[in-house]
């Protein structure tokens, strides 16, 4: 049986890459995309995931989420990675869908508990609609079957600060409920993502083999590639959010340190996410009541683009 599994996200290039990889790999099946402000506003993230949907030639819902931070100001967004308009400046017709009435959170929630157990929620933007989530209904902490999550870093530099990865950052607030909340989360962040690059040439076969979205995600995929050049100087990009849908498919490619999680949320270290190693007790103890995330802090690399190969191109 496949895994059912709700994708939040705030597409985004690479949420691109990962919604197309997800909606390609038979061990999961995909029941609805959530959207969230984050690479782009939560009105573009909407449009660009009804554009996602269409392109795939399937009909999924799309529920729209929140608009701002929790509790902090809203950011610009980020068009010097993504585009303005949240893939590389493609600028598409609108898409011919709409959103479902229900918003993200309630949709989260509904599928939920119709769903006991059986619900992997996969955030790949900015943590506000799970955390919405649970403030709306508690007791889905205990009915999903797991939470996995693209975002935070612990021994690997930030991407918006030394210490803070993008998705945290946006909304920290909602991240530091999402990772007390009575549920695992599973932490894919930086500490692993920036292990993984996704190289032009793997987007060139995937072009000329994948007909549905080969195409569309090479031509968006040549901004988010120049963003990397330009400011990293390396080839191709990292692949963030398509390494939450593969820790979801095989956990085993990655290597866990279990322990509490917290999240800075002001300060020159907002959006640090800062990890509990040890069985120390600390006078600061707010770590101490919270549930063990799992955190990936090692990647098979080649597993991972093998599996992401063969979902995309086929082979
Ligand atoms: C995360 O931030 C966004 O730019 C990407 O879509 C990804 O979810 C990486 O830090
Ligand atoms: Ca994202």
């Amino acid at each position: 049986m496949p895994e059912k599994i709700i994708i939040d996200t705030d597409p985004g290039i690479d949420d691109a890459m990962a919604i197309f990889f997800a909606m390609s790999s038979p061990e999961l099946e995909l029941l609805g995309l959530t959207t969230t402000f984050g690479n782009v506003s939560v009105e573009r993230a909407t449009e660009n995931a009804l554009h996602l949907v269409e392109i795939a030639g399937i009909s999924i819902p799309v529920a729209i989420g929140e608009a701002v931070p929790f509790v902090q100001a809203p950011l610009p967004f980020p068009d010097f990675v993504h585009g303005a308009d949240g893939f590389g400046n493609l600028n598409l017709p609108q898409p011919k869908g709409q959103p479902i009435e229900l918003g993200a959170a309630e949709f989260i929630i509904k599928t939920v508990l119709q769903n006991p157990h059986e619900i992997t929620l996969i955030a790949i933007g900015p943590l506000g609609n799970l955390a919405r989530a649970l403030e709306l209904e508690p007791r889905i902490a205990k009915l999903v079957k797991r939470v996995v999550i693209m975002g935070g870093t612990v021994l690997e530099s930030g991407n918006v600060s030394p210490v803070a990865e993008a998705n945290i950052y946006s909304d920290p607030h909602a991240a530091d409920a999402v990772f007390r909340a009575d549920w695992t989360v599973h932490m894919v962040g930086l500490d692993v993502t920036h292990k993984v690059t996704l190289m032009n040439d793997l987007q060139r076969r995937i072009r000329d083999h994948n007909s549905i979205f080969g195409q569309f995600l090479f031509d968006a995929g040549r901004f988010y590639a120049d963003f990397y050049q330009s400011s990293r100087g390396t080839e191709g990009c990292y692949m963030h959010d398509a390494s939450a849908i593969a820790y979801a498919i095989n956990p085993n490619l990655f290597d866990v340190v279990n322990g509490p999680v917290r999240v800075a949320t002001e300060g020159f270290a907002k959006g640090q996410t800062i990890l509990k190693r040890t069985d120390y007790s600390y006078p600061e103890n707010h770590w101490d009541i919270v549930t063990d995330a799992c955190v990936c802090m090692g990647v098979d690399e080649s597993g991972v683009l093998a599996l992401y190969e063969k979902a995309m191109v086929g082979s």
